[in-house]
Parts: structure tokens; C-alpha cells; sequence
């Protein structure tokens, strides 16, 4: 009797266990491979918009890719460590307007949107991208 009383809260451990862990935005939306086709999508559209890719002219594509991707994977909660500077330190001096800003956004929903990545999975990781959006302008 003991022993069955010993298993069945064994069994009912390991099933709140299972409940109680919540997938991470990272794992919904697709993990890494997901990630890389946003961010390849994103490149693509900055590439072909002529407002917003003179900000880019002096930039190592390739170190933006990298840190941004890092970035985006650590926002939506996945296993990975953000190895650069704040948001303030990378853009503060460049003089981002809201509506450059706005634009910029408008390009990375593109860039979602063409990945299929479902709108209520955008809403949370745009939400989780412009929290610093004040660091970032130049008001
Ligand atoms: C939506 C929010 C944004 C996020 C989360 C974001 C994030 C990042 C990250 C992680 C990097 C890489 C930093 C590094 O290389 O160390 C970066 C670089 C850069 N971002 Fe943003 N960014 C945002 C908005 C913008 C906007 C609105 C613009 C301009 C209109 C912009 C222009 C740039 C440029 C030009 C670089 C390259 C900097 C360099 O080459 O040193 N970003 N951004």
C-alpha cells in the first residue's frame, strides 16, 4: 500500500512537472532556424529601402546579423547570451527619428510576415524589441 501511495505521488510530481513548464516565444516561434529567416528576410528589406539603409553604410553586415540575431533569440527567451552593447550605446548617435523608426519596424513586420511567423507571436517579440525604443531615438 505504502509503495503505491509512494508512486502515485512519484507520478502525480512528474505530471505537474510537465504542466508547469511554459514554452518560451523562442521555442513558438520556431527556434534558431526561425530566427535566421527573419533576421535573412529583415537584411533583405533594409537592403531595398533607401530611407533606412544609409544607416547602414558604414556597418559590417555580416557582425550585424550575428549580434542581432543573438538578440532576438535572447528577447524571445532561447538559450543564448547577447555579446554586445547596449541598445543607447549602438544607436544613440545616429539620430534615429520616430518615423525612421516606425519604418524600421514596419520592415522587420515585413520581414515576419514573409517568414509566416503568426501575428500574435509578432506582437510579443516587437513588444520585447521596443522597450528601449527611447535609448534608441533621437528626440
Ligand atoms: C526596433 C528596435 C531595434 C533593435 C532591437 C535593434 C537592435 C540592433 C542590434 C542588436 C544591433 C547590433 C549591435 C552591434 O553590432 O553591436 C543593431 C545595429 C544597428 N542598428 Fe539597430 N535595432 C533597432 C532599431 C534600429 C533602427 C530604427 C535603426 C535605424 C533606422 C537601426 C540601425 C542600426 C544600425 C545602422 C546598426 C549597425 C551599427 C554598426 O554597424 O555599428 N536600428 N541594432
Amino acid at each position: 500500500m505504502v509503495k503505491h501511495i509512494v508512486t502515485l505521488l512519484a507520478l502525480l510530481l512528474l505530471v505537474s512537472g510537465c504542466a508547469s513548464r511554459s514554452t518560451t516565444l523562442y521555442e513558438e516561434l520556431g527556434g534558431e532556424a526561425k530566427i535566421n529567416e527573419i533576421v535573412e528576410n529583415f537584411v533583405y528589406e533594409i537592403e531595398y529601402n533607401e530611407t533606412i539603409l544609409p544607416y547602414f553604410a558604414e556597418s559590417d553586415i555580416e557582425r550585424f546579423i550575428t549580434k542581432f540575431s543573438e538578440q532576438l533569440c535572447v528577447f524571445s527567451g532561447g538559450p543564448c547570451e547577447y555579446s554586445s552593447d547596449t541598445m543607447e550605446q549602438v544607436h544613440g548617435g545616429m539620430n534615429i527619428t520616430e518615423a525612421d523608426f516606425n519604418l524600421t519596424v514596419d520592415l522587420f513586420i515585413n520581414a515576419m510576415n514573409k517568414a509566416n511567423v503568426p501575428h500574435r507571436l509578432q506582437n510579443q517579440l516587437i513588444n520585447r524589441m521596443t522597450h528601449t525604443r527611447r535609448q534608441m531615438l533621437y528626440l
